[in-house]
């Protein structure tokens, strides 16, 4: 929009510059031909230009951040083998090891009345990083077996940046 006005500003004046407009001529001693110029070659163009560029900037930096939304997660089974896997953020670590042939159970769905998505946080410094577990989950934790202090119910633990290189145990006793 101010572009828009700063162009048609421009415009105009530069045609009053080229038909010698007298009130125009008596703001300056320099020739016209120096402020047709100036008007034709600086103001306006640029503008313009870096206007879309900036914009198509910003959509390739979206698509970019689209694609590196992706967490490093590793599971530990019973066995105490690892699989790392890559989690995109948002998804639950339940959903997650479902994708990829985890065999953590998840008997409700996610609707918290089961306990058989217990998985067990290995490190202290990540299960800080989790948003505190409500009621309704403490009490399903409650019921699960093998029950740890850094124990989560997986439908509950969301993948978000900050839990880059989570690493989560099965419990023994699923
Ligand atoms: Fe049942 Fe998580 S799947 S509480």
């Amino acid at each position: 929009m101010a572009i828009s006005k700063l162009s048609q500003l421009g415009a105009q004046m530069i045609k009053s510059l080229e038909k010698g407009a007298p009130g125009l001529l008596l703001l300056t001693s320099r020739p016209r031909a120096v402020y047709t110029h100036h008007f034709r070659n600086c103001s306006l163009q640029p503008l313009k230009h870096e206007h879309f560029s900036t914009m198509a900037a910003n959509k390739a930096e979206e698509d970019g951040n689209e694609e590196e939304q992706k967490i490093s997660v590793t599971f530990v089974d019973k066995d105490g083998e690892e699989k790392h896997i890559k989690v995109p953020i948002g998804l639950s670590m339940l959903e997650a090891a479902l994708e990829n042939d985890i065999e953590l159970e998840g008997a409700c769905e996610g609707s918290l009345a089961c306990s058989t998505c217990h998985v067990i946080v290995k490190d202290m410094e990540y299960y800080n990083k989790l948003e505190d577990p409500n009621d309704e989950e403490n009490d399903m934790l409650d019921l699960a077996f093998g029950l740890t202090e850094t124990s989560r119910l997986g439908c509950q633990v969301i993948a978000k940046p900050e839990l880059d290189g989570i690493r989560l145990k099965l419990p023994t006793g699923t």
